[in-house]
């Protein structure tokens, strides 16, 4: 197992290439088992989340792989309808081959996901819009299990008391490509990973409206073809890397990414006193003080979730008091604790994280508990004074494309070094 080692202080200046969106990869990879003809997915980044994927795709005898160039290829001619628990629990976005299964094999079985560090992550919407489409659902000893002998377009509502779900509506839009009749997905989550996975989709065949809106519409059809696709920039890497330009007073033009996939992170970066400029890329510059801001975690086109720890990271070296709150899991804070290791003085109300910046963070040995988590203690170790260690960085590498190296081609001190070693 690898640590960072992290010598706070360096301001970051040059420019940094945005990899393709683990969170819309996911998904789409799951969606070329809807044919069995041939996929070809390229911009897909080398994760571990997505290896974990590919692995499992692989154990239910699709044929998936990475050639030359890099893209990669599916072909599932004649996949099993059987993910089992110790492939499913290292990758919770595996549910979203429920879907694709049910509506390929009218009977599959997947174990249940679980929780993870960031809190219950239960599945109980997209079981509710697989039955709402005709699939007989049971749960028995931690396995889902389908069954439909067809399945049938209808009306189905994805809203939850933490509002839509990302997965859930991917889920349901896979399902429901290949059902009979039109189906329409009311609080569909709007994320532009849904629009990606859509026009996936759509070059597959099928007919879907509305994607990236609250309503989507599915027309099923019969078949779907093998198709090439691009996947997205990651928008949160790319939120990542600007709040590491942020933090450390730096002046980064972050590459091959869509500005208007991030505007709302952007607009609080400008609320507290930073410089962005978008014009085809990011650029991110600060050559004044912070300033604090309050910031509340919304599906998208709100705060992403995904950007909320941070965020934490940048106010917890922002002189005053910002808020910020979780709407979408209210435990994820984990990073609370470990930030308050570098010196952050932060405290915790329900869902809300009381960030009281202090004027410098100190290195010391810290724990990463979940990917964004260990993103935000990464941002402060770029400015703490001295050395920050940071252990079981594996959670970084399930969501950061060589992030180390990022870093360092714009300036940072930092170094992945074996555990063991020390
Ligand atoms: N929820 C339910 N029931 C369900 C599904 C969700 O109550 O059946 C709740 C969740 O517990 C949560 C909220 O609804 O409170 C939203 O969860 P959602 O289903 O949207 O999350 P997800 O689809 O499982 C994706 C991303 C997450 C990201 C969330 C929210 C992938 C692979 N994962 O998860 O990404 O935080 O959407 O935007 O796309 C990450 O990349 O670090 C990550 C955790």
């Amino acid at each position: 197992m690898d640590k960072l080692l992290i010598t706070g202080g360096r301001q970051l200046k040059g420019t940094v290439q945005i990899s393709g969106s683990k969170n819309s990869a996911l998904p789409i990879i799951a969606a070329a088992i809807l044919t069995d003809e041939p996929c070809i997915i390229r911009n897909v980044p080398n994760l571990d989340d997505i290896g974990a994927m590919i692995k499992l795709l692989q154990f239910i005898g699709v044929s998936a792989k990475r050639r030359e160039d890099d893209a990669l290829e599916i072909r599932a001619e004649q996949p099993l309808g059987v993910c089992p628990y110790e492939l499913v629990r290292k990758m919770r976005a595996s549910i979203c081959l429920l879907g694709p299964l049910t509506a390929r094999l009218k009977k599959c079985k997947i174990s249940l996901p679980g929780g993870c560090v960031i809190g219950d992550r239960p599945v109980d919407i997209h079981l509710k819009g697989l039955k709402r489409l005709g699939a007989k659902i049971t749960i028995e000893q931690g396995y889902i299990y389908a069954q439909a002998q067809e399945l049938v377009g209808s009306e189905i509502f994805l809203g939850g008391r933490f509002g839509s779900t990302v997965l859930g509506t991917a889920n349901l839009m896979m399902a429901a490509s290949l059902a009979k009749g039109t189906t329409i997905i009311e609080s569909a989550a709007c994320e532009p990973e849904i629009v990606d996975l859509a026009d996936f989709m759509t070059k597959m065949g099928a007919r879907i409206k509305g994607a990236g809106s609250p309503i989507i519409e599915v027309e099923g059809v019969q078949h779907l073809r093998g198709t090439e696709h691009d996947v997205i920039p990651d928008r949160i890497e790319a939120g990542t890397f600007m709040v590491a330009a942020a933090i450390t007073g730096g002046d980064v033009e972050i590459k091959g990414v869509k500005p208007h996939h991030l505007g709302a992170v952007w607009d609080k970066l400008e609320e507290s006193g930073v410089d962005v400029y978008r014009n085809g890329s990011i650029r991110v510059r600060r050559n004044t003080p912070l300033k604090p801001v309050d910031v509340i975690t919304m599906p998208y086109p709100g705060f992403p979730t995904d950007m909320q720890a941070q965020m934490s990271a940048l106010m917890a070296v922002t002189p005053g008091i910002s808020v910020i709150t979780e709407k979408i899991f209210p435990n994820r804070f984990m990073h609370v604790s470990e930030l308050a290791r570098l010196g952050a003085n932060v405290s915790l109300e329900g869902a809300s994280a009381i960030v009281k910046g202090v004027e410098k963070l100190s290195g010391a040995p810290v724990m990463a508990s979940d990917l964004r988590a260990s993103a935000a203690l990464v941002l402060a170790g770029l400015v703490a004074d001295g050395e920050t260690e940071v252990k079981r960085i594996y959670h970084v590498d399930r969501g950061y494309e060589r992030i180390d190296e990022k870093l360092r081609s714009l300036g940072a001190k930092i170094e992945r070094v074996p555990e063991e070693n020390f």
